[in-house]
């Protein structure tokens, strides 16, 4: 037990950099004591360089909304810890632990359900600046609703007055305010229509860059992975089969499994970027 360092030591001049976000030896059993419940993860070790866009693919069911929710610290480890920039997260001091809540935001695959309906789209991008104590609403949330692509005019609105691509929009600045360092997407895009998704892709790959974000990007779709990330983790029933860089495993997957899901992609071609869509 090291009790004694409140900021983690500089490592050594080295050529790999400290991960921001890691998780060692991790499972989770859901139910039961060990061994009888159900076992969503299993001895899970995934390392989140600063800066990277990570993509966490597997078929449904095989624990990847389960890696985000241990990754985020809204649930603990059965066994195993996450760590952020080194420091074990479940356990930290409140004040640290707030801390991480600004640096670690989430944006969840169905906006409908993770936006509050009763309140307007001001007091929702508002919600987490107040809590966290992460800056000034009347100058933030206006500049949240240009970041992703709105009117400032939504700020008046209800979630219900959007379509299923400008909520998605909406959560995404909601996740934006506090300024995270890290960007956990559920399945962002897979309650949109298909013809919605590629803007919304293409916002994000925008948003990664403006901000400096680390992307982690959870999916059960192979092609949508290709298009957002360098690294790709895949899980099957709880373990990591494969990880490596993205286009090395879809030249070269070495895990049967790995070559299922993408067999299982009709074709890569149907993620155009709309013209004059993202930015140069
Ligand atoms: N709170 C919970 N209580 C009990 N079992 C759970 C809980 N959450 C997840 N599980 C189980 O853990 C396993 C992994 O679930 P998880 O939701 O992480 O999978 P997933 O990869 O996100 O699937 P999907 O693609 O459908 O979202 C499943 O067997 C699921 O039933
Ligand atoms: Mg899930």
């Amino acid at each position: 037990m090291d009790s004694t360092d409140a900021v983690p030591a500089v490592p050594a001049a080295s050529a790999v950099p400290a991960p921001i976000l890691a998780a060692r030896g991790v499972s989770k059993v859901y139910g039961g004591q060990r061994g009888l419940g159900v076992r969503a993860l299993a001895d899970v070790d995934v390392s989140i360089a600063e800066g990277a866009t990570v993509g966490i693919v597997g078929e449904s069911g095989s624990g990847k909304s389960t890696l985000a929710r241990l990754l985020m610290a809204l649930e603990t480890p059965t066994t195993g810890e996450i760590r952020y920039r080194g420091e074990v997260v479940s356990g930290l001091p409140e004040r640290r632990l707030r801390s991480f809540r600004r640096r670690v935001q989430i944006v969840f695959q169905d906006p409908m359900s993770s936006l509050d309906p009763r309140m307007r789209v001001h007091d929702i991008l508002a919600e987490p600046l107040r809590a966290l104590d992460a800056g000034d609403e009347r100058t933030r949330v206006p500049e949240l609703l240009d970041a992703v692509g709105l009117p400032r005019t939504s700020a008046r609105l209800y979630p219900h007055e959007f379509s299923g691509g400008q909520r998605q929009r909406i959560a995404i600045a909601r996740a934006l305010g506090p300024m995270p360092e890290v960007l956990v997407a559920d399945e962002p895009v897979s309650a949109l229509d298909v013809s919605v998704r590629a803007q919304i892709l293409n916002l994000l790959k925008r948003l990664i860059g403006e901000f400096s974000l680390t992307l982690v990007f959870i999916s059960h779709d192979m092609a949508v992975v290709r298009h957002l990330c360098d690294e790709v983790v895949v899980l099957y029933r709880g373990e990591i089969v494969e990880t490596g860089e993205t286009d090395q495993i879809y030249a070269r997957p070495r895990h049967e499994y790995t070559r299922a899901l993408l067999a299982a992609v009709p074709a890569l071609g149907h993620l155009p970027t709309p013209p004059g869509g993202a930015a140069a």
